[in-house]
């Protein structure tokens, strides 16, 4: 928990600027859209249950607490996506790499990012059925907006107090971001160059990611704007996996998303693990965790789609 704090203000005092900026958002959107999609497996497994325990809890996606979460759940994956493409394009395509060009891109980004945001989260909370947010695009557009506005203000605030540069860079204070960097120059504890596993990592990452662009915002965009998350029910998945026609697709669907989100995910939370715990043990444990979790939640999803009957 020190750790931490100490990391979380470690970032807020650190200047990187816009590029600093795009990371952080990156990272939280990242793990944000992981921790929500632990849970997403977890419910679409109770479907083995039958409908009545089901259809009993979906309540909790309807309720007004969650639907912010799942405007804030779009915004989390729209900036993701968004920026993930920028890294993997300014990775291939060098020359899109030059700061001025890097940095034109992120902001036409963020624009794109807002402008898509806007109307994806006003429309999900105007068409909600209950109150407060169905038919009241008031509350629902200052909803969308406090949602863009907390990253904006907290970088604003933070890169402009006058505490922020009068605070010394104690490196023995936090193990993590910048001054993991800082320890890497200082002390010249280069690793070296990056060996076959972690390269075949890096490149999952962004064939993967790219992959996810269609398939997890195709399918965000399948359950909020064409059915709606208030037509969700147990005859609703029932309905999409028993289809004679496109049932099998949809299980194939389902499933490719589930392994290459799941995946993708876990293998960015490693990165996280590496940054922030520096005893051995303890990066042991995590990681052992994080696997486990891992392969466990994936048999999960996977028992449900292929022994799924409705009977
Ligand atoms: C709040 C927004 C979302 C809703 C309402 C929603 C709804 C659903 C529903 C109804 C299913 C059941 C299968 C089907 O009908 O195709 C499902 C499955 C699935 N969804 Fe979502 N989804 C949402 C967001 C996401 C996101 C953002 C991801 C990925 C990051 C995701 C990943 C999955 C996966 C992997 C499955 C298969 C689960 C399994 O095999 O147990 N969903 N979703
Ligand atoms: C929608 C399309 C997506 C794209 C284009 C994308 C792209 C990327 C890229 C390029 C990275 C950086 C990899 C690196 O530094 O080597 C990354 C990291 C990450 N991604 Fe994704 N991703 C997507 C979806 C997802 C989803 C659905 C999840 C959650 C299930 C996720 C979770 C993460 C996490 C936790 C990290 C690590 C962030 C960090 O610590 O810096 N991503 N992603």
């Amino acid at each position: 928990m020190a750790a931490l704090i100490q990391t979380a203000s470690s970032v807020l005092r650190y200047r990187g600027g816009a590029g600093q900026w795009a990371w952080a958002i990156h990272r939280a959107a990242g793990l944000g859209v992981l921790a929500f999609l632990l849970l997403h497996i977890i419910d679409i497994f109770l479907v083995s249950f039958g409908p009545a325990l089901f259809n009993d809890l979906l309540f909790i996606y309807k309720a007004w607490p969650f639907r912010i979460l799942e405007v804030a759940l779009l915004f989390g994956l729209l900036y993701h996506a968004l920026n993930g493409l920028r890294i993997i394009v300014a990775d291939f395509i060098p020359v899109v790499a030059k700061r001025s060009i890097a940095r034109n891109l992120f902001y036409l980004q963020i624009v794109i990012t807002g402008i898509l945001f806007a109307i994806g989260g006003v429309v999900m909370l105007t068409t909600a059925q209950e109150e407060p947010f169905g038919n009241n695009p008031i509350l629902s557009l200052v909803v969308v907006v406090g949602i863009v506005a907390l990253p904006l203000v907290i970088s604003l605030l933070f890169s402009y107090a006058p505490t922020a540069s009068t605070i010394p860079l104690d490196t023995d204070a936090s193990k993590g971001n910048y001054q993991d960097s800082i320890e890497v120059i200082v002390h010249g504890r280069q690793r070296g160059p990056m060996n076959r596993a972690e390269l075949n990592i890096w490149l999952f990452m962004r064939i993967s990611g790219f992959l996810l662009i269609f398939i997890a915002l195709f399918h965000f965009f399948l359950m909020h704007f064409i059915y709606g998350v208030d037509a969700m029910d147990f005859s609703f998945i029932v309905a999409r996996w028993t289809d004679p026609v496109l049932g099998l697709f949809w299980r194939a669907y389902d499933l490719t998303l589930l392994v290459l989100a799941l995946v993708h995910g876990m293998f960015g939370v490693r990165y996280s693990i590496e940054d922030y715990f520096h005893n051995r043990a303890v990066k042991a444990l995590l990681l052992g965790g994080a696997a486990l979790t891992e392969i466990a939640l994936i048999l999960m999803g996977a028992f449900v789609i292929f022994t799924f009957n409705p009977a």
